[in-house]
């Protein structure tokens, strides 16, 4: 395998609000196209930050009463946390109001400044004379100077699509404190990038863009580049001009930079060499991951400041299209303006993965997230085809077999089948025709549900002498289902890796090499993945409509407290921590989440209910450590009295991770 060196990015998602499903469209695409590449052995970086400048951001904390940067750090927690429940695992989630980024941004901008790209001119715009700040066109509202409908904003009408200059609405008031805007002088810079007419026309040419972004840079290019106005006067929430005091950069310049310093973060942290990703001879690739409407910045803005500035410019850009729900844009009031939370309440993060890679491809259409196709489409594929495979041979192989494979294999052209289709799904997720790559891996999964049909292990099962058939063929189809499972895992990591465990045989890299399994022993076979359920989308629809309800006048993101109220430390004093060895574990009748164990803390046992049956089976708990509190006050519940707490940690289902102690620990001792 050739030594590819890859730095991938996703846009970096405003500060100002929740991560939406739109959003994920991007972040899971991006993310499946990186944990393939790592699959197949290269050194792949995928590194993304909040971005977290910008007079939005600055009026959201004021209204809240909070400080940006107490806004930004909260906001920029709940987007990692949205994003590592779906399984998007940056290599680094920064922020771009680091320190990293405020030193290159000031760099590029003193590089550009002293080779004659900036310049600075005194321009008049809106301003609003109570909040003393200028106006961004989006907070103007007046009637509209074409149609007369009143509200819009400042460019551009909702009602009749006509687009115009702030200026000329009629009725004018801000937004902010309901005041008529003044007009009012001030410096700005700019950035000359009709400097890099040529550079562009060669850049933009070369093979960076995909065919249909090309051709709209074709037209801006031919219809003349204009400056690129830079600075804004505070107050705003960024970074001061290093030069220019009372002026910051306009948050589309440090923004795309925010990747440089993203990676900077992690190189710091890795040991890796920055320049060998950005300086100008730079051997490694270089991709850019965003939704169509920022191709401007991305297709010109970036290559010339990086071009300018004594940077390398990017392989390509990947741009995808937007999301839209049933059709139709996304809806706050037909309840499908759905947030990444409020999915993740209801779903399984998996099903949203796999549809959005069975409808993603390499262009810029638009996707559309159908609810019927959705629950059809994971139902059929993922459950029906691929886990189903599993459920049907698991049985008889741990019935009749005792969990082991079968010494044969007993189909290797088959088996070799499965294998040889690897360049061509490869070639599909390398150059993200993801939905064709789902196809291929879905026409090998009704191979090898044929295959089982013909052979009818069921029917074997119940004759004399055909044992070791039966032993063949649940054992073939448990290694067609392996190397299924291997396939999908860029897209279903979990299920991929739920998939080792029962087969008790981690897959680490492509899919080339993989033998069979012969005479192998592999563990109880839990159900992968269960049917998509249609209440649980009319729950997530009715959520958001809620969700609506809820923020129409109160502030989106919520004030920033800590999750419980802070206590003192003799209240955690009061807290006897013990080690404990879980004696006996137990199923408890009539409970779908607990688990019933008994514990050994030292001087007695104890009986306690633990909610942990989604990520242990009984036996695997007995014999260990871990952590309980001992002196919670006993609780009387349906199924018995509960005589303690087990600590554990993890967002719950197949995470839950018990704390368990160091070795060496023995029951009894008390931890603090
Ligand atoms: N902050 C800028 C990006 C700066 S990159 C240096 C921004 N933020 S955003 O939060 O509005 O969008 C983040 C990404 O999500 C963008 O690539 C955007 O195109 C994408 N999407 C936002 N809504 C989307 C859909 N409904 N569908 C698909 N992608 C969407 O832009
Ligand atoms: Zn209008």
């Amino acid at each position: 395998m050739s030594d590819r060196k890859i730095l991938v990015t996703s846009a970096l998602p405003y500060a100002n609000g929740p991560i939406h499903i739109g959003h994920m469209l991007e972040y899971i695409q991006t993310d499946i196209w990186v944990r393939f590449q790592k699959q197949r052995g290269h050194r792949c970086y995928f590194v993304c930050a909040d971005d977290a400048h910008g007079t939005p951001i600055m009026l959201k904390a004021d209204r809240e009463g909070i400080s940006p940067e107490q806004l930004i750090a909260q906001v920029g927690k709940e987007h990692l946390i949205d994003f590592t429940e779906f399984g998007v695992a940056f290599d680094k989630y920064h922020s771009t109001h680091s320190e990293e980024n405020k030193q290159l941004s000031s760099l590029i901008y003193e590089r550009l400044r002293d080779s004659g790209h900036i310049s600075s001119r005194t321009i008049t715009q809106a301003y609003d004379p109570v909040k003393n700040m200028f106006l961004p066109d989006r907070f103007i509202k007046g009637d509209c100077p074409k149609c007369g409908a009143a509200d819009q904003y400042g460019d551009g009408c909702e009602a009749c699509g006509a687009t115009y200059s702030p200026t000329e609405l009629k009725n004018a008031v801000s937004a902010i404190s309901g005041e008529k805007p003044i007009e009012k002088d001030s410096v700005h810079y700019f950035f000359n990038l009709a400097d890099f007419t040529g550079m562009l026309r060669d850049w933009t040419s070369a093979g960076h863009l995909q065919a249909e972004v090309r051709n709209k840079l074709a037209e801006w290019l031919e219809s003349g580049l204009q400056q690129w106005d830079i600075s804004r006067d505070a107050p705003y929430f960024g970074f001061e001009i290093p030069d220019a005091p009372g002026k910051y950069f306009y948050v589309w310049l440090d923004a795309p930079i925010g990747y440089m310093a993203s990676f900077k973060n992690l190189c710091a942290r890795q040991g890796l060499d920055f320049d060998e990703f950005w300086a100008t001879d730079s051997d490694a690739e270089l991709y850019h991951f965003i939704g169509k409407d920022i191709i401007y910045f991305h297709a010109l803005f970036w290559p010339a400041m990086l071009s300018g500035a004594h940077f390398r410019t990017p392989s390509a850009i990947f741009a995808h299209g937007f999301l839209t729900v049933n059709g139709e844009k996304m809806s706050k009031s037909r309840g499908t303006f759905i947030t990444a939370r409020t999915y993740l309440e209801h779903l399984n993060p998996e099903y949203l993965r796999y549809y959005f890679a069975a409808k993603l491809n390499a262009g810029v259409d638009d996707i559309d997230l159908n609810f019927d196709d959705f629950s059809q489409r994971v139902n059929a594929d993922l459950v029906g085809k691929v886990v189903n495979i599993a459920s049907r041979c698991s049985g008889f192989i741990a019935k009749r077999f005792a969990n082991v494979l079968s010494a044969n294999c007993s189909e290797p052209a088959l088996f070799q089948d499965f294998i040889n289709a690897n360049k061509t799904i490869a070639d599909f997720y390398e150059t993200r025709e993801f939905g064709k790559a789902m196809r291929e891996i879905m026409a090998l999964a009704d191979k090898a549900n044929h295959y089982i049909d013909e052979k009818k292990p069921w029917l074997l099962a119940k004759e004399n002498g055909k044992d070791a058939e039966l032993h063949d063929v649940c054992s073939m189809g448990l290694n067609l289902f392996r190397l299924l499972a291997a396939y999908l895992k860029p897209v279903t990591p979990v299920l991929a890796k739920n998939a080792e465990h029962f087969l008790n045989s981690q897959v680490d890299g492509w899919i080339d090499a993989l033998q069979p399994l012969t005479s192998h022993a592999i563990n109880d076979f839990s159900p992968l993945m269960t049917r998509v359920e249609a209440d649980k989308i009319v729950a997530i629809v009715e959520a958001s409509k809620e969700n609506l309800e809820k923020t129409a006048d109160k502030p989106k993101v919520k004030k920033f407290e800590p999750i419980a109220p802070a206590i003192e430390f003799d209240d955690f004093a009061k807290l006897d921590l013990r080690i404990a060895k879980i004696v006996k574990a137990d199923h408890v009748e009539g409970a779908d989440k607990l688990l019933q164990l008994t514990v050994d803390i030292g001087d007695e046992t104890r009986n306690i209910f633990a909610g942990i049956k989604s990520a242990y089976a009984p036996e695997e708990l007995e014999g260990k450590l871990t952590l309980v509190i001992a002196n919670l006050a006993p609780r009387k519940m349906r199924f018995g009295l509960s005589e303690g707490m087990v600590l554990a940690a993890g967002p719950g289902g197949k995470d839950i991770w018990l704390l368990s102690p160091d070795e060496g620990a023995v029951a009894g001792m008390r931890v603090k």
